[in-house]
């Protein structure tokens, strides 16, 4: 049974900001690091520990801040340094702590090292870059696939080579297997941490290390119209490949130089092979983030299901991590439904491991519609009509019911949520059955109690939409039970006896009720109790 006191990336609760779309402070209709700061507060009474910024540095914005031109500057729309100091002040000040987002698999095309590297075929920074001859007819040297639309190679008349670019071809992708590559983005990593940063959360750091032979790429067998272009490919030569490891061990060692930092990785892979990124004898990433909730298919016995093959594959002494949401994925409240969204707080919450919030799903923000007309996204622009489009879920803060919902004092970069009047911070927070008063109730619940924090788990047996679970530690036992479904639902186990009481209902309204032997759920209900142990 797990009794230490962890570290504070595995106590803590973890908040994904949007800074595009989080708090404006300037006017301009963009979100801002000052914006950020004023929101602290917010943040504090919330109970989070942890602000995860997605990209903040100078760029063309190709790609909302992961197409970058300067890794060691501030983009004049989100602030200066001077703003990011002072965040950074007030954000270790309040006890939290700050996470950047290192974008190493990519640059701008018009970063100063890409402009070298294209400007001749003997630039010394030629090699920083994947560049290749054109097949003999003139066409890209592979079949690989942008994951944004068409070929991942980009023709360049000036050296009559192709770049590869796994994203748009503003984003030409660096080569890892260049010394020099990998020794600038330590330095960037090191300029940052020396700054104060609690660590980096690494976009596509599977992509990092494509073949070393180019080979193509099989076709997917499994590939139907309807789905993303690039799938039409499996990623067999350009993502996953295995020397990405020894990449992430070396940029650990760059963390472990500095105190009590952490290395999060975004990787989209299947659990077996997520898990191998956690590293060799642990060095590699400490949280390699789970991204299995996001496409969950939501129903107990599949996110049973998924929790236990997870649990089961991670390596002795890795530490778990969970995400219900992010900056490309649909909103959960709009993927479950709001009666479910508590649900899906009370499992993120209570479930064993490090979660990710993203901002906005504590008040149950919703994927917006976006008319045609006011796409932003390049992916949906590039390719439109199959839903791929991730302005939905980028909306700003709602944070009260004045015209620009307390986010701008002008129209937003992209549209309010049409709720945005009723469904705002200040109606919520006044209101103690509201999903961001559950929000806070979970939050306040899980750092309190260790069994919820570092406890054990262990699933619990159960029927038809119930989930449920149990999370001991030293001297408390807690069952939480989760009916996904909308029917009442009564909990009878053998495994368990029911005595204890109620401390958490996703209703905010049984708090302290006694439990003599049976747990009745309504439809949609989730519950966590403290129960008395009988078990070792
Ligand atoms: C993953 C990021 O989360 C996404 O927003 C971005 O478009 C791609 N990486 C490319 O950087």
């Amino acid at each position: 049974m797990a009794t230490h006191d962890g570290l504070w990336w595995q106590r803590g609760i973890f908040y994904q900001v949007y800074p595009r779309s989080f708090q404006d402070t300037n006017a301009d209709g963009v979100g801002d690091l000052n914006g950020v700061r004023q929101r602290l507060p917010y943040l504090g009474e919330l109970g989070v520990d942890a602000i995860w910024l997605s990209p903040i540095f100078p760029s063309p914005m190709a790609d909302f801040g992961y197409d970058i031109c300067d890794y060691k500057g501030i983009d004049p729309l989100f602030g200066t340094m001077a703003d990011f100091d002072a965040l950074i002040a007030e954000v270790h000040g309040r006890g939290l702590k700050l996470i950047l987002d290192l974008v190493p698999n990519h640059t701008s095309e018009q970063h100063p090292w890409f402009v070298e590297s294209r400007s001749s075929r003997d630039n010394p920074k030629r090699d920083w870059y994947l560049w290749r001859d054109p097949k003999p007819d003139g066409s890209p040297p592979t079949n690989w696939l942008s994951e944004f639309g068409g070929s991942a190679w980009q023709h360049d008349a000036t050296t009559g080579q192709y770049y590869y670019h796994a994203f748009l071809r503003e984003q030409p992708d660096l080569n890892w297997r260049n010394p020099a590559v990998r020794r600038a983005i330590y330095e960037v990593m090191r300029f940052w941490l020396r700054r104060g940063v609690d660590g980096f959360r690494v976009d596509v750091i599977w992509h990092l290390i494509k073949d070393r032979e180019f080979r193509d790429n099989p076709p997917n067998p499994g590939y139907s119209e309807g789905q993303p272009p690039h799938q039409r490919v499996l990623p067999l030569y350009t993502t996953d490949q295995s020397e990405v490891h020894e990449v992430i061990a070396e940029m650990r060692r760059v963390i472990d130089e500095f105190d009590q930092r952490v290395l999060i990785g975004e990787i989209y892979l299947p659990t077996e092979r997520l898990v191998a990124y956690y590293g060799k004898d642990l060095l590699g990433a400490h949280l390699p983030f789970n991204f299995t909730l996001l496409s969950a298919p939501w129903s107990a016995r599949e996110i049973e299901k998924i929790i236990a093959e997870y649990e089961q594959a991670l390596p002795s002494g890795a530490w778990p991590n969970w995400v219900l949401g992010n900056h490309d994925r649909p909103r959960i409240a709009s993927r479950v439904g709001m009666d479910q969204a508590r649900i899906a707080a009370m499992l993120l919450l209570s479930l064993r491991g490090t979660p990710t919030l993203y901002y906005g799903d504590e008040i149950g923000m919703q994927q917006v519609t976006i008319a045609p007309g006011e796409v932003r996204d390049p992916f949906e622009r590039n390719v439109p009509g199959l839903g791929v489009g991730r302005d939905g879920c980028r909306t700003p803060m709602q944070w009260d019911a004045t015209p620009s919902a307390g986010f701008s004092t002008v129209p937003p970069w992209l549209p309010l949520a049409p709720d945005s009047m009723h469904e705002n911070v200040r109606n919520l927070a006044a209101d103690p059955t509201s999903i961001l008063s559950l929000y806070k109730r979970l939050i306040e619940l899980r750092k309190r109690s260790p069994a919820l924090t570092w406890g054990s788990f262990e699933l619990i047996a159960a029927k038809h939409d119930l989930l449920v679970y149990r999370r001991r530690a030293a001297d408390s036992s807690l069952l939480i039970a989760l009916n996904l479904g909308s029917e009442p639902a009564a909990l009878a186990s053998d495994a368990i006896d029911l005595q204890g009481s109620i401390l958490l209902s996703t209703f905010l309204d049984r708090d302290h009720e006694a439990l003599s032997g049976s747990l009745d759920l309504r439809g949609n209900e989730g519950v966590i109790s403290e129960i008395a142990d009988r078990g070792g």
